[in-house]
């Protein structure tokens, strides 16, 4: 199988890039993570990159030449498809038209409800009744592009913003691996 060379983006704890990395190593996997990029370097999710020697590159979001960084490191790595894990910044648009559904993202909720920051919080105050996540196509508005994969579970009255956290994150580490080998058996 001939694998896409694919950069993750972080921006913190990276156990989901962690997780794409374990899967990644086998063969039947379509991908190969051949970059990893964060925007903090500070990101715990670093640790993986240089475990696994793994290229990375931090970049500074601030700076005006960021965005060519980027551009110029995934032609490097000649990278045809990018997840989003973790990563709290907003994608350009020129790079999201650059990979025009080749870009997918993991959300912890059930979109297109909460769909930003907080889902959490958000979720308990509103009584939900049910949590769980979301991989999707990136297109240009937050959160908002095709689902390729959802997983939710029942809220339990015990529950709070940790033990949310928790169980939706069991849930992320099926369905991105999940979601990628959907898009791929399709192409
Ligand atoms: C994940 O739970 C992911 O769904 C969320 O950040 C966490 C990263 O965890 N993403 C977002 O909130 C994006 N809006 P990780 O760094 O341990 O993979």
């Amino acid at each position: 199988m001939v694998k896409r060379k694919t950069c993750v983006f972080i921006s913190g704890r990276g156990s989901n890039l962690k997780n794409l990395i374990f899967h990644s190593r086998d063969n039947n996997f379509p991908i190969k993570i051949s970059l990893i990029i964060s925007n903090d370097k500070n990101a715990y999710g670093i640790n993986y990159a240089k475990k696994f020697q793994i290229p990375f590159i931090i970049i500074n979001t601030k700076l005006r030449n960021c965005e060519n960084k980027i551009l110029l490191n995934l032609k490097k790595y000649k990278i045809t498809f990018i997840c989003l894990a973790g990563y709290m910044k907003i994608i350009s648009s020129s790079l999201i038209k650059k990979f025009n559904k080749r870009i997918i993202n993991i959300h912890p909720s059930l979109l297109p409800k909460f769909k930003g920051l907080n889902t959490f919080s958000r979720m308990l105050k509103n009584k939900e009744k049910k949590a769980g996540c979301t991989v999707h196509y990136v297109n240009e508005k937050l959160d908002s592009g095709i689902t390729i994969t959802r997983k939710s579970f029942f809220i339990d009255s015990k529950d709070n913003e940790l033990l949310l956290k928790k169980k939706t994150q069991i849930l992320e580490y099926q369905a991105f691996p999940e979601a990628i080998i959907k898009i791929f058996r399709n192409n």
